[in-house]
């Protein structure tokens, strides 16, 4: 899988892109994901990539021309199925949306800055627009990087034990169960006895009724839709 990621600042990517899960996938060759500085794709003497807003207004609009001629450049070299802008104003980021994402072959992600980007590259170009949550971050850099490495991670052989990706929380619509490793016994707190009974089956029933509860406690949003969908 390859990804693209067009930005204005670049480096804000340099530590994620140089650590964990994604820097393992690129160099096993599972995953390839390429920084794009929007800078290098203008034609002003300035590097202009933005402007101030039409009608007024606080914060600088992104402009269009730099980066519809970065997302043609990288059009006219493969074929992307899915141009994702980050920004607040998108669907809400759900790991059913990361599990259909980690299917495709190219995606192109487009990283806002300031005030945004001018409305007409997203009429003009983009296929889904994400938020990371409903709150605002001062650009997408952050957001890319949340969804890159949700994706990343689901991509066959990134991950070394293959089961622990499915048994994330959400994966099955509920949260993920506690765990514990040793010692058994920490400042008087000691593991709940069934896990160390080795008796697979009755672990299994022990983390599905703690997922269940907590998910109940915390989430009663997914909780409810999980028994409407399980029952
Ligand atoms: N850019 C700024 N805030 C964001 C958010 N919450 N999600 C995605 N992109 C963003």
């Amino acid at each position: 899988m390859r990804i693209d990621i067009i930005t204005c600042l670049p480096e804000m990517l340099d530590s994620f892109l140089g650590n964990s899960i994604v820097k393992r996938a690129q160099s096993k060759g599972l995953v390839t994901i390429e920084v794009h500085n929007l800078r290098d794709y203008t034609t002003t003497a300035y590097k202009q990539i933005d402007d101030y807003q039409f009608g007024g207004g606080a914060g600088m609009v992104m402009l269009a021309e730099p980066i519809a001629t970065c997302i043609r450049n990288l059009q006219s070299q493969r074929t992307y199925d899915a141009l994702i802008y980050m920004t607040p104003d998108g669907k809400r980021l759900e790991q059913k949306a990361v599990n259909a994402f980690s299917l495709l072959e190219n995606i192109i992600i487009l990283c806002g800055h300031y005030k945004g980007v001018d409305e007409r590259i997203r009429e003009q170009f983009i296929t889904h627009e994400v938020s990371i949550g409903d709150y605002v971050l001062s650009s997408g850099e952050l957001a890319a990087a949340v969804l890159s490495d949700a994706i990343a991670r689901l991509v066959p052989g990134v991950i070394s034990d293959e089961t622990s990706a499915l048994t994330d929380s959400f994966q099955d619509g509920l949260l993920a169960p506690p765990v514990y490793t040793r010692p058994v016994e920490w400042e008087g707190k000691t593991v709940p006895e069934i896990l160390l009974s080795g008796n697979h089956a009755k672990i299994e029933d022990w983390r599905f009724s703690q997922a269940l509860e907590r998910t109940k406690n915390r989430r009663p949003d997914l909780y409810q839709n999980w028994t409407d969908t399980n029952q």
